[in-house]
């Protein structure tokens, strides 16, 4: 059966590419083959070379245990760089092509993909996927720049027509697009951001033409609203509340022949529970760094926890049912026993005074099945000088609890520099979330190792589609792109 290309722009650690690259046909035959990815990130095209490198071991029936062996860090690169890991690394490198999308690289790139779909004449159908970069249509970006005159002119706006011009250029079959919720109320000027790529998208300069599809509204596109296009994760099996805008573009001439498809909707949610109560537990690692004021802390927590745990709770939410065969499918996911323990699972540091307030907020999570409000902390853990309070307190919402028996809250990609958002829900760990959870939270498989620095893995973590979704997404346009063949 037919192997059908993929290239994926924008890559970032390539989560949305692991999920079609999952995809498999009734004969256990991959469907896609990734010819190339770009990227402009060092540490996400290294992220990006040794996952292909796993790929193409596994593909190959290759020995897999120098790869198991440099995540669980037993071997250095180097002394796993030979033999059949040596020829897969060769080979997946090949593919991973680290530049900065933008005019001036055009030339280059449009080389890079001519050389890698092969002659015009012989392509067969193919799929092109990927996310032109966010942070300028992100609210949170957007809110950091009210004001700003760089803003409107900020050359982020327009990567997705480096989108466009491989589309226009290339002519794909269908392709994927996903960009952040921001995108549908964004705008630059008076124009509408989202309107402004779906009328691009109708007539690009080459004069091929996309029909735009929700993967979740079963609609004809005139009816669509731009709401139609949000997906939620926690609808499809992913333990975490992502709503990302996702386009699924069909060319104009093999639209009559490929009916619609929607996703199918899991049984129930998948909890934060289901994904990482069974990590091993850790505790957090005490900074040296020391609060500003100096106290005795231990008798702080001790006082604080009465204080919290004589509170009557009256209206503690039902905890949300998550599904069975979704944690099932989940689980079956993720699970990767060639590991002897969870990779990339350390504790960060935490100041003693953080530690106290983790412990406390997590256990009142408990009580009230929700995660409290900074206020809601007895004062005694309130920030040194705090203005909590008053009505513009910047501290309300700056500690976050996850829930056990509820999909996680988004995992961004600030997720690196925000630790108090993603407090760990047992009181006892008091600590923030490790790489691992995050990673659980967005799916990707337990043996997917992310390069670099912790920073720069917490940042590649929340950057990416998740897996699960993207797997579900990739059987949708593998079953449109074989009906094309037959
Ligand atoms: C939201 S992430 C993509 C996530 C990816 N689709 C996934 O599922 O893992 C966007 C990526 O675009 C990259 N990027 C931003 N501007 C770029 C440019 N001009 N050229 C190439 N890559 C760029 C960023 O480094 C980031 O990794």
């Amino acid at each position: 059966m037919e192997v059908f290309p993929v290239i994926d722009l924008f890559a970032g650690p390539g989560g949305l590419n692991e999920g079609f690259s999952s995809v498999r046909d009734e004969r256990g035959d991959f469907a896609f083959q990734t010819l190339a990815s770009f990227e402009m990130d060092t540490f996400a095209c290294q992220t990006l070379r040794l996952r292909a490198t796993y790929r193409e071991l596994v593909r190959s029936e290759g020995d897999l245990r120098p790869y198991f062996d440099y995540i669980e860090g037993k071997r250095t690169w180097q002394s796993v760089l030979t033999g059949d890991f040596k020829r897969a690394y060769e080979t997946a490198k090949a593919h991973v092509y680290q530049v900065e999308l933008g005019e001036r690289n055009r030339p280059a790139v449009d080389s890079f993909i001519e050389q890698q779909l092969g002659p015009e004449k012989e392509r067969g159908h193919w799929a092109l996927i990927g996310g032109p970069p966010c942070q300028a249509y992100s609210l949170a970006g957007r809110s950091r720049r009210t004001g700003d005159e760089l803003f409107a002119a900020d050359h982020k706006h327009f990567l997705y027509r480096e989108y466009l011009h491989i589309l226009s250029k290339f002519m794909p079959s269908i392709f994927v697009m996903e960009n952040v919720k921001g995108l549908l109320s964004s705008k630059v000027g008076d124009s509408s951001m989202f309107q402004t790529i779906l009328s691009d998208l109708k007539r690009l300069p080459s004069g091929v033409s996309y029909e735009i599809r929700s993967l979740v509204v079963d609609a004809a596109p005139q009816d669509l609203e731009p709401s139609d296009f949000i997906i939620r994760s926690e609808n499809y099996g992913v333990p975490q509340k992502r709503h990302r805008v996702i386009l699924l573009g069909v060319r104009s001439d093999v639209t009559g022949s490929l009916p619609r498809r929607v996703l199918n909707k899991a049984d129930g949610p998948v909890t934060v529970r289901a994904a990482i109560q069974t990590m091993p537990g850790l505790q957090a690692r005490m900074s040296k760094r020391q609060p500003t004021i100096d106290r005795d802390w231990p008798a702080v927590q001790k006082e604080a926890l009465v204080e919290v745990r004589l509170r009557d709770v009256e209206s503690k939410p039902e905890p949300v049912k998550a599904g069975t065969l979704a944690v099932d499918e989940y689980e079956a996911w993720l699970h990767e026993e060639r590991l002897s323990a969870p990779i990339q699972h350390q504790p960060r540091m935490h100041m003693v005074s953080d530690l106290v307030r983790y412990r406390v907020m997590a256990e009142l999570a408990e009580h009230l099945g929700k995660s409290p409000k900074y206020t809601d902390l007895p004062t005694s853990l309130h920030p040194e000088h705090s203005n909590v309070g008053k009505a513009s307190t910047p501290f309300t919402d700056r500690f976050r609890v996850q829930i056990w028996d509820a999909p996680a809250t988004t995992v961004v990609s600030h997720i690196a520099k925000d630790g108090h958002y993603y407090i760990h829900p047992d009181p006892k760990q008091a600590r923030s979330l490790t790489v691992r959870e995050a990673a659980r939270l967005q799916s990707f498989p337990d043996n997917y190792f992310f390069e670099g620095s912790r920073t720069q893995q917490f940042h590649q973590v929340g950057n990416a589609v998740p897996p699960l979704l993207s797997r579900q997404i990739g059987n949708v346009v593998a079953d449109m792109l074989r009906s094309l063949e037959e």
